[in-house]
């Protein structure tokens, strides 16, 4: 620890340690002033470097001992230039895609005098109800913590004094993906194994990434909200792990503790929560500055100092006791050239190809149809952005401006929410007077996010009877997805030629729609989450358990078997086994499903080492599998090569198989090349009571989907 805090610490009063212990949501630019004066250690952006800088100055020259502030903001897919969510980012399968955008992200935010984002979200999901999975990666734990590491990278880079570097917050520490029903702020019961195994390894993550701060999360996890669990808060994330940054709590989550029925009352629940190991309160109603609750005694001292020291020493690693200002003729207020390919890539390289007939690219040129409420709407930048982040245009302004030669007609058809069908009629005449037709449809950015659980997951109003009745008139007809989630599709995906989801895609998104449209560009994602067949089916993660009695076929109730006997309906096969009787199997599409424009071949996969040690350091490489991969098309394209893995027999159930590896590779038109993926050891642990190898066999599972994945054996002895 500096010699600065050192000082500094034996230095401050009772007062000005609890001041650095709270961060303020946006006050007016008096309050915050006079909050500053008053010792407050941390404010939202306010937003300007102008304005920040002014706030500054109040910390450092107005006050006893000149403490600068940490400045914080969401800023989770980009500043001024806005990236695909993250959802989209997870879909590219492109650790360095992601690290870059954060990269850019940070630059822009710290120009302007932002200090500390409140992103990477770390949570784990699988429950697309819950409108949070648009700020996360996925349903895959490992996946998820690959790309956190390098969101904390993107942002944190090798210095944090660096201009173009900001303090990353793991969030929202621990369980909030798995509340109950999908229901934002919901509790979860969880097992030690399922936090150790699933919940808990983004975490640990980010804390191996150098992350500066790990938000807690608003749910409580069996019986204990986060924001007064010691046990997971101390014990695993601070002693367990190491982790030497600083705990914040979720907006007014402390004062959250009373309604969830734990604290009597405010003193109570910040009594528990700096018990507990949190570092700095957000929201600032219990800790307004000279409340009672917070006077010398109510706290533990030792307590206190280590939080303090946390603060300090994260606002000594930013640089800001030698720089606490920005220079606000560099302030960057918009996107430049560089940025805005960057986010264009992006968006295209996490679409994700549903289906496709061979419609997709269109054929150029020809009379067209845009139709549904994302031919014209521009809400293209998804649930968390920022007022001041550039906005996007729309497809068909897009279209217009790129391909002048091209007649295209637009038809709304129907709006995002509204009861009206009175604009179906329109587009299907249009519909018919045209070669192809793209009905682009999906969730407005407010339907996802945070407080945005939805319980049916169609698609909104009447989109679906807009696809349904212009796929109808046997005009081929293209679906572009415009989600924050994955979505029900089964009303009306058997009915269209192709479609492809381009999630929330930011500032860029209507150019790089067009983009895949034209084949400028290639939908090169594959799913980070499944698109259930029907709500009731969920959870339906692809890393599911076996069962005792796994089902071979799905149900296939339907109304003609009235003919109910002892043993149900006749019609259903292999019935005593786990599934639903009126479904098919899985979901509708899985995890890691997708395909760009080309096609691609695999050979028999191979592995250099078919049997390895259990015993040894878990990042030594115990085998490398290979495979040849050949584009079989007449145009370049990205294979996403997938490993999964199959523990046989352990000692505890485990996933039927669960993701370990992967490879992104672009290939010529009919190129081949060996794609080889290294596997450390840990990848074979499972947690039961520890995470350990076991000895016996298990089968890596290697393909472009799970669909056509090819086995092959390795033993661990
Ligand atoms: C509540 C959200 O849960 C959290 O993710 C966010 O960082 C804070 N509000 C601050 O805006």
């Amino acid at each position: 620890m500096s010699a600065r805090i050192d000082d500094l610490l034996s230095r401050m009063t009772w007062a000005e340690k609890i001041g650095q212990l709270s961060i303020v949501f946006r006050p007016d630019p008096d309050d915050a002033a006079a909050l500053v004066r008053k010792g407050l250690g941390s404010t939202f952006w306010p937003p300007s470097a102008d304005a920040t800088n002014a706030l500054q100055r109040v910390a450092v020259e107005q006050t006893r001992l000149g403490i600068p502030l940490l400045v914080g903001l969401d800023v989770i897919h980009g500043q001024r230039t806005i990236a695909p969510i993250p959802l989209s980012q997870a879909a590219a399968f492109d650790p360095e895609l992601v690290r870059a955008l954060a990269h850019l992200a940070a630059t822009e935010a710290r120009s302007g005098g932002v200090t500390w984002t409140f992103s990477p979200m770390a949570d784990v999901s699988r429950d697309p109800r819950w409108g949070r999975v648009s700020e996360g990666f996925g349903e895959d734990p490992w996946l998820t913590s690959l790309l956190v590491a390098a969101m904390v990278r993107g942002y944190q880079g090798d210095d944090l004094s660096a201009p173009d570097a900001i303090a990353a917050t793991a969030k929202h520490f621990v369980g909030y993906g798995a509340g109950e029903g999908g229901r934002d702020y919901n509790g979860a019961d969880l097992s030690e194994r399922a936090l150790r195994a699933v919940h808990l390894p983004p975490f640990e993550a980010a804390v191996r990434a150098g992350v500066a701060s790990v938000m807690a999360a608003f749910t409580s996890v069996s019986g204990i909200p986060m924001h007064a669990h010691r046990h997971l808060l101390t014990e695993v994330l601070k002693q367990e792990w190491g982790f030497d940054g600083v705990i914040v709590g979720d907006a007014e989550g402390v004062a959250n503790l009373v309604p969830h029925g734990v604290a009597e009352d405010l003193a109570d629940a910040v009594r528990q929560a700096y018990a507990a190991g949190l570092d700095v309160e957000m929201g600032g109603s219990p800790l307004s500055l000279d409340a009672a609750e917070i006077a010398p005694g109510r706290l533990d001292p030792a307590r206190v100092d280590d939080a303090v020291r946390r603060v300090l020493a994260t606002k000594e690693a930013l640089g800001l006791f030698e720089n606490p200002y920005v220079d606000p003729t560099a302030e960057i207020t918009t996107p430049d050239a560089a940025s805005r390919t960057l986010v264009r890539a992006a968006a295209a390289r996490g679409s994700v190809l549903l289906h496709n007939d061979g419609s997709l690219p269109l054929a150029a040129p020809r009379r067209l149809l845009l139709t549904g409420p994302y031919a014209t709407s521009t809400d293209h930048l998804g649930a968390w952005v920022q007022y001041f982040g550039a906005r996007a245009g729309s497809v068909a302004d897009e279209l217009r401006d790129r391909r002048p030669d091209l007649d295209i007609l637009v038809e709304e058809g129907v709006d995002f929410l509204s009861p009206t069908d009175a604009g179906i009629a329109a587009a299907v005449r249009a519909a018919r007077e045209v070669a192809v037709a793209v009905v682009l449809v999906g969730e407005p950015s407010a339907l996802s996010g945070e407080a945005a659980s939805r319980s049916d997951l169609r698609l909104p109003g009447r989109q679906e009877e807009l696809i349904r009745a212009v796929a109808a008139t046997g005009t081929p007809t293209v679906v572009v997805l415009v989600t924050g989630r994955p979505l029900v599709v089964a009303g009306w995906i058997d009915e269209v030629a192709a479609a492809v989801v381009v999630w929330h895609g930011g500032t860029e998104a209507p150019a790089a729609i067009v983009d895949l449209l034209l084949g400028d560009a290639e939908p090169s994602g594959r799913l980070p989450m499944s698109f259930p067949r029907s709500v009731g089916q969920i959870p339906i993660p692809y890393a599911h358990e076996n069962t005792g009695r796994p089902a071979s076929t799905g149900g296939t109730l339907t109304a003609e078997h009235h003919d109910v006997g002892l043993h149900g309906p006749g019609n259903v096969q292999d019935k005593y086994s786990s599934k639903y009787l009126d479904l098919p199997l899985g979901p509708q599409f899985s995890f890691g499903h997708g395909s760009g424009y080309a096609r691609f071949s695999h050979g028999a996969p191979e592995v250099s080492a078919s049997v390895f040690p259990a015993e040894g350091p878990d990042d030594e490489t115990v085998t490398t599998v290979s495979i040849e991969v050949t584009n079989l098309a007449d145009r370049r394209g990205d294979e996403v090569v997938q490993v999964y893995l199959r523990d046989v027999v352990a000692s505890v159930t485990q996933p039927v198989r669960r993701l370990v590896g992967f490879a992104r590779r672009t290939l010529d038109a009919g190129e081949s090349a060996t794609v080889s993926i290294a596997l450390p050891r840990e990848v074979f642990a499972l947690w039961a009571e520890g995470w350990r190898v076991e000895s016996g066999a298990f089968e890596l599972h290697v393909g472009s989907t799970l669909a056509t994945t090819q086995a092959i054996a390795v033993e661990a002895r």
